[in-house]
């Protein structure tokens, strides 16, 4: 708590929930956010029902970019911070959907100098915690790289981390998609069917790509948060629709007129689809 308190009031991002203020009295221990109006990402994601519309391809890949920059900001800062609690439910979206990440209580001040960070117990949560953190306790940003391609992967399949419901074999998000995530012909395979249409292949491919770099086993193999912003940034670019897109484009501007009513998704008003 008190660590929360700490890191929070000091840091400051567009990418950071902010730390409005706090209470420590006795027993009662109260800290007070501001309030993010579009819930978590993990609602978002995976609460079905007309609650919750599927969130669109442009909106996963704005959200994966403020999430990174925020963890690139904690990583960067004068005395690194690992995040080491980084999954869904922590990135919040305010009405614009732009992304902050909240619950600091985990965080811890990065290694200096050549020592790694070694912590006895190890916390986080089950499904997104990098191999080496989970069977040494070491602690470094790298296990923050691997969460956070965990994270990635859960927005471009739509599936938790972790789902027991599943059949087996499917259990594990990452075991099971990861042979996927290299293979131009069978990465549909991974990718949430809500999203059909919305993104290119090449678009897709680099994304997925990012996440398996990301979950890499070998953590020196993993990219920087750095090199994770930029890559998401370039996949922010737009012109370059699926193909389908742009015919169905052309076909509009041209007014085609076969005889037969054309019929287009209708464009829609909705702020989920950018
Ligand atoms: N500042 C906030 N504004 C709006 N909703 C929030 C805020 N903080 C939390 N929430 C909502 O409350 C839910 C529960 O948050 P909480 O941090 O208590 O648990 P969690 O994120 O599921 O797990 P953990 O305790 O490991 O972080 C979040 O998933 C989110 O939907
Ligand atoms: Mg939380």
């Amino acid at each position: 708590m008190q660590a929360e308190i700490n890191y929070l009031g000091q840091l400051h991002h567009p990418n950071l929930v902010k730390l409005i203020g706090y209470c420590l009295e006795d027993e009662h221990r109260l800290l007070v956010y501001e309030f993010m109006v579009r819930g978590s990402m993990e609602n978002h994601l995976f609460r079905r029902g007309s609650h919750f519309p599927p969130l669109s391809w442009g909106i996963r890949m704005k959200v994966a970019l403020g999430a990174a920059k925020g963890l690139a900001f904690l990583h960067n800062a004068k005395t690194q911070v690992i995040y080491r609690d980084f999954k869904t439910s922590n990135i919040l979206l305010d009405s614009n959907y732009n992304a902050k990440l909240s619950d600091f209580g985990l965080a811890r001040d990065g290694p200096t100098g050549d020592r790694s960070h070694v912590s006895t117990r190890v916390m986080g949560t089950y499904g997104y915690a990098a191999p080496e953190y989970l069977a040494t306790g070491h602690l470094t940003a790298k296990s923050d790289i691997y969460s956070f391609g965990v994270v990635l992967l859960e927005m471009l399949s739509g599936r938790r981390a972790i789902d027991n419901n599943r059949p087996s074999g499917e259990h594990n998000l990452v075991d099971w998609a990861k042979p996927y995530l290299t293979n131009k012909r069978r990465i549909f395979r991974v990718l949430d069917t809500r999203l059909q249409g919305q993104y290119s292949l090449t678009r897709a491919q680099e994304a997925a790509n990012l996440a398996h770099q990301c979950l890499a086993v070998e953590p020196k193999l993993r990219p920087s948060m750095d090199e994770v912003v930029t890559a998401l940034e370039k996949l922010q670019e737009k012109g370059d629709m699926p193909k389908r897109n742009q015919k169905e484009r052309r076909g509009n501007a041209h007014n085609r007129s076969n005889g037969k009513p054309t019929t287009y998704p209708k464009p829609s008003a909705s702020p989920l689809h950018v």
